[in-house]
């Protein structure tokens, strides 16, 4: 436990320390005052003035649009002037060294109309669905007052006209991409690099979202904002110890609200498809998900596990949401039906399954991470009662909830 309080207060101080540098690029920039400068400066206040002389360079450009037409409108026009006002008293005399050596990297996150969610989908033959599921998704992210898109691989070639009249009809909110049968842990990569939102949720073909409450959406942004390392927010199933579980385990988290943010959650080992969801940056971090255990055309499982694995090892959390209320379409999914049974839950389990052993390996290794979890949970939560304790338990044969 020492061990591991030490790691994680160096890795937070490297990452509040370095960050800005290291993301920055591989060498420092290359102008000698900006250089300087830059190092003068605290990380925070760096990163203010870098929004705001970002702010001054887009209110100038639209300040021009406006007036080269084609209708100028007033209201419009003082509201940015005075936007524009406020920001340059704001960067006061820095404003133009700013602007030179601080604006080497954008924020895309700030510009109208990006979105924040991205779901990822992988469709393959469900037309019953289609708009069933799409208009689930569209209606639960207005009713969250989010940005949402829906970037859908297409996965079977023959459907691509209907798709393209869909991503026309829900103008823009559906983004589709063709593909040939690369099936799931393909589809995904390719979705996942079209997306321009901040969070990836990956999507299942025969999910509908919740029709009545979208607290799923506000909750999974409280989650992200309050705790940075946190990258993967599971919301179908989970594992708090894969090792010392007899199966997954589903339904609300036995903690009490985390003081954060409010929000019913717990840290866990392992969660799966779907939803489940990553921050864009941190799934292009660490690579996407794995395609070697997979053939173009054969499920992804082991896909999940294997992510969440690569994303603890990367020094990122993973997490559990329960979601309330979410629909099927009626069908059986593709993975399950029997043509695919064996391709799937016979010779890909086996190959993903031993991939996932030489990879991460068994005992000790696996209770380690286990072990960061139940630290995470017990230092993060508390329990209304201990009975509540979900360790130690027929479900969970790994730990108890003493804190130290
Ligand atoms: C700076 O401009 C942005 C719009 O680009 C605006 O949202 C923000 O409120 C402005 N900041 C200040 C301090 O006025
Ligand atoms: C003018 O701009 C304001 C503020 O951006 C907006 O609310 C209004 O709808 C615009 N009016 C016209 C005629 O476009
Ligand atoms: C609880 O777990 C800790 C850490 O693994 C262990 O040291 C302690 O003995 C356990 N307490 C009980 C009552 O089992």
């Amino acid at each position: 436990m020492r061990k591991s309080a030490w790691y994680d207060n160096i890795a937070v101080l490297t990452l509040t320390l370095l960050a800005p540098y290291v993301a920055a690029g591989p060498d420092p920039n290359p102008l000698a005052g900006c250089s300087s400068f830059a190092h003068k400066l605290l990380g925070k206040e760096r990163t203010d003035l870098r929004a705001e002389a970002q702010a001054v360079q887009a209110l100038l450009s639209q300040i021009q649009l406006a007036r080269l037409g084609p209708t100028s409108n007033t209201t419009a026009m003082i509201k940015l002037t005075n936007w524009l006002l406020s920001n340059q008293s704001k960067a006061g005399a820095n404003l133009d060294t700013a602007s030179l050596c601080l604006t080497n990297r954008l924020s895309p996150s700030a510009y109208h109309g990006r979105p924040t969610f991205s779901i990822l989908l992988e469709y393959f033959k469900r037309p019953w669905g289609i708009h069933r599921m799409a208009t689930s998704l569209r209606d639960a992210c207005a009713r969250a007052d989010s940005d949402c898109e829906l970037v859908v691989n297409v996965d079977n070639p023959h459907e691509a006209g209907a798709w393209a009249e869909v991503a026309e009809q829900y103008k823009g909110f559906v983004v589709p991409v063709f593909s040939a049968n690369v099936h799931e842990a393909r589809g995904y990569n390719r979705a996942a690099r079209l997306a321009r939102g901040k969070y990836l949720i990956i999507w299942q073909d025969d999910q509908l979202a919740p029709s009545q409450s979208s607290t799923w959406l506000t909750e999974l942004l409280a989650l992200f904002q309050a705790w940075p390392r946190l990258a993967i927010v599971g919301m179908n199933t989970y594992r708090l110890c894969k090792d010392r579980e007899p199966t997954n385990r589903f339904f609300t988290t036995p903690w009490n609200p985390d003081p954060r943010t409010g929000v019913k959650w717990s840290f866990v080992q392992l969660v799966d498809f779907a939803p489940l969801v990553i921050r864009a940056s941190a799934f292009s971090e660490l690579g996407g998900l794995e395609e070697g255990f997979t053939r173009p055309g054969d499920c992804g499982i082991w896909g999940d596990w294997e992510l969440c694995s690569r994303a603890w090892l990367a020094g990122w959390q993973v997490g559990y949401l329960y979601l309330e209320g979410r629909g099927g379409d009626g069908h059986e999914g593709g993975t399950h039906t029997s043509s695919n049974a064996e391709r799937c839950w016979g010779r890909q389990q086996l190959v993903a399954a031993s991939g996932f052993v030489k990879r991460f390996g068994r005992d000790p290794y696996q209770l380690e991470v286990c072990e960061k979890v139940r630290q995470l949970n017990v230092a993060s939560f508390d329990l209304a009662s201990p009975e509540d304790c979900p360790y130690g338990t027929e479900a969970t044969k790994f730990g108890n909830c003493t804190r130290y």
